[in-house]
């Protein structure tokens, strides 16, 4: 039996201030039902409200993106947490002020910093740089559902983003291993871990220089760079959010066929992706993935949620209308929904699957 990693007890996170003014209980209640479903949706309602004393100013600093007084900063953190702030860059001063470059979520149990999310033109809030969204969350939960009765040495998350995966695998597994191309993403994820007391390996590499010198997982969580963006469209963070190839899926077929060099013989791939449905195709033609996975693997796909080309495309634009000013919201839907044309494809499928050997 493997001894899981015990996070979160309170000499080890890196802010105890959090835990004495109960952060994470008030977070989680403020944000009630969309806790555990979206993070920016509970974001919303924790944003909406207000309160006093210590954790009003915990909130104006990590939640409303207001600067706080240097006495307040002094009352509210020891010298211990100033400096890990001050070090890791979390915090800045100007003119004896003190802001802050990331908000402070909190999600199932865990202290998640993220950069402050940007506000499309439907008021829809969205990740600027480091991803996280409703399928990160969609992930912790698969990873709570496929590894409740296994034993776990080993696991991955390919593309760690904030590290929020790599905080739920750190509870159930001996060995954490983070990959992320962008350095950003995995600058956060290691605040993330610390600030957590956990810890992982993380790679800041391209995992297709990664995949073979690393090998044997027991758990390989992967939520794919997917969007689909036409030519000539900037959209926010591309390398964490659009796809590779005509159906943004190569990525995908590519980890697909290095199965082999990456999973322990009793390992799962957890796979949480979009898949693009073309007009009259059978639901279980909607992605070839037996052409593209090694004949000694099977695998189980869950559908999720149906959206449809229009609602995607609306979507996408909403969320990339702030970096497109120069075109008409409705210009840029129009601009989606001819490249989906092009692409006959008619919607996506939300899926999970899980892969394992035969
Ligand atoms: C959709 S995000 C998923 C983030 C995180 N796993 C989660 O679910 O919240 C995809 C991540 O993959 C990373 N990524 C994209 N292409 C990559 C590559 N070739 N090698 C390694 N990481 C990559 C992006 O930087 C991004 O952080």
């Amino acid at each position: 039996m493997f001894k899981r990693q015990e996070i979160s007890s309170l000499d080890e996170i890196k802010l105890p201030t959090l835990q004495k003014h109960g952060y994470a209980g008030w977070y989680r209640k403020v944000s009630s039902e969309s806790y555990a479903v979206d993070p920016w949706e509970a974001y919303k309602l924790v944003l909406a409200t207000s309160s006093s004393g210590c954790l009003g100013t915990l909130q104006n600093l990590f939640i409303k993106h207001c600067s706080i007084s240097e006495s307040e900063f002094f009352d509210v953190f020891s010298e211990q947490e100033r400096e890990w702030l001050i070090q890791n860059e979390i915090v800045q001063e100007t003119e004896k002020r003190w802001s802050s470059k990331y908000c402070l979520l909190v999600c199932f149990g865990f202290y998640l910093f993220v950069d402050w999310p940007e506000k499309s033109s439907n008021e829809k809030l969205v990740s600027s740089q480091t991803y996280l969204s409703s399928s990160s969350f969609d992930c912790i939960h698969s990873i709570k559902k496929y590894s409740a009765s296994n034993d776990l040495f080993n696991t991955l998350d390919v593309g760690c983003g904030s590290g929020l995966i790599l905080l739920q695998l750190s509870k159930i597994s001996e060995k954490v291993f983070g990959i992320d191309i962008d350095t950003e993403a995995v600058k956060l994820s290691r605040i993330n871990l610390e600030l957590n007391g956990a810890k992982a390996s993380l790679v800041n590499s391209d995992v297709a220089d990664y995949l073979f010198k690393k090998a044997g997982f027991d758990l390989i969580n992967v939520n794919p760079t997917w969007r689909i963006v036409p030519e000539g469209v900037n959209y926010p963070n591309p390398i964490a959010r659009v796809g590779v190839g005509n159906d943004g899926l190569d990525y995908v077929r590519y980890l697909l066929k290095a199965l082999p060099s990456l999973l322990s013989n009793a390992g799962k791939m957890l796979l949480r992706v979009d898949i693009p449905l073309s007009e009259g195709a059978k639901e279980e033609r909607y992605f070839d993935l037996k052409r593209y996975l090694p004949p000694q693997y099977r695998f189980k796909m869950y559908p999720l949620k149906k959206v449809s080309a229009s609602q995607q495309c609306r979507v996408s634009a909403d969320t990339c209308s702030y970096l497109n000013p120069e075109i008409d919201l409705s210009d840029l839907v129009r601009v989606f929904e001819t490249k989906y044309r092009q692409l006959n494809i008619s919607g996506l499928q939300e899926i999970e699957c899980v892969i394992t050997l035969k």
